[in-house]
């Protein structure tokens, strides 16, 4: 059974009534909702992509406020409820909470308050990490909000006590894969700086927690070594909304797929560094005041 399924069944809060009001096949031709800081959500976007292909998705990009990272939990939380009101008004079936900084302040705030099902991007990478440890130690990277929330520890010692969790903000990664230094022997340096007081831990799996990570994955790999398992939380979690949506009755099964993407400040910037993310042109990008 799908981990992820099983909390939003056994929450009330979380199937709200809004979810039973229309017939299964509007409710399945509704968009899924997708908000983020900026363009990093688009890792998640990309996997709904591969994954299941059939969706229609509404993704907002909060670039005006971005980056979400380095802001108190109150003022994260803040902007994220906005974000949910407004994806709810494109009438989407589920919202996907691809920003860890804000899935890690506020997912339980959110998902009490919605009348659509909340998915964060926090537990589906905790769960894989805890099937595939072996040493049971692991090693989680973020941004610093995500880190000093401490959501991570908490949760994967709920999950697994005998785990011993590392943690390590990393603060710099997101400017560089802006940057589209991924590659770059600067950035080769500071994953060294990050990563190294993590594998002194001996870590056997590492968590990529944040939505820009993907993009070092190779590097990252090349420096932590082949047997440290990385865990990309962008695939964990649409692998959950899957079964999610199948288990429910609620995924699309015919028409094609349409993207919607939304920012709430500069569209063509979006649009120019969304590319590296998405992995593919994005056609157009619409601009909302908020
Ligand atoms: N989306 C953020 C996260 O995953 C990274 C970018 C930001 O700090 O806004 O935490």
């Amino acid at each position: 059974m799908n981990p992820l399924t099983k909390n939003l069944k056994a929450d009330p809060g979380v199937m709200g009534p809004h979810t039973h009001e229309a017939h299964d096949s509007e409710r399945q031709n509704n968009p899924i909702g997708v908000f983020d800081s900026g363009v990093g959500g688009l890792t998640v976007v990309s996997e709904l992509v591969s994954q299941i292909p059939r969706e229609r998705v509404v993704y907002f990009g909060d670039t005006a406020h971005l980056p979400y990272g380095t802001k108190s939990a109150a003022t994260i939380l803040a902007l994220s409820k906005k974000n949910v009101e407004l994806l709810l008004r494109y009438k989407v079936k589920l919202i996907i909470v691809a920003c860890h900084s804000a899935t890690s302040v506020g997912e339980d705030i959110l998902r009490n308050e919605s009348r659509v099902p909340i998915v964060g991007v926090i537990t589906p990478g905790i769960d894989q990490a805890c099937r595939v440890t072996k040493n049971c130690r692991i090693g989680v990277i973020g941004t610093p909000a995500t880190i000093a929330s401490g959501s991570y520890s908490k949760a994967i010692k709920k999950k697994k006590t005998d785990v011993e969790v590392f943690c390590q903000a990393a603060g710099l990664f997101v400017p560089f894969v802006e940057e589209g230094w991924a590659r770059h022997k600067l950035t080769r340096s500071v994953v060294e700086e990050y990563l190294e007081p993590l594998m002194k831990h001996d870590i056997d799996t590492l968590i990529l927690g944040c939505t820009h990570y993907p993009l070092l994955m190779p590097l990252i790999q090349k420096v932590v070594g082949a047997n440290v398992h990385i865990i990309d939380s962008a695939y964990e979690t649409v692998r959950c909304v899957k079964s999610f949506l199948i288990e429910n009755r609620l995924a699309r099964e015919i028409g094609s797929p349409d993207y919607q993407f939304i920012v709430s400040d500069d569209p063509e910037k979006f649009q120019k560094l969304g590319r590296m993310f998405l992995k593919s042109e994005i056609p157009l990008v619409k601009h909302v005041s908020c």
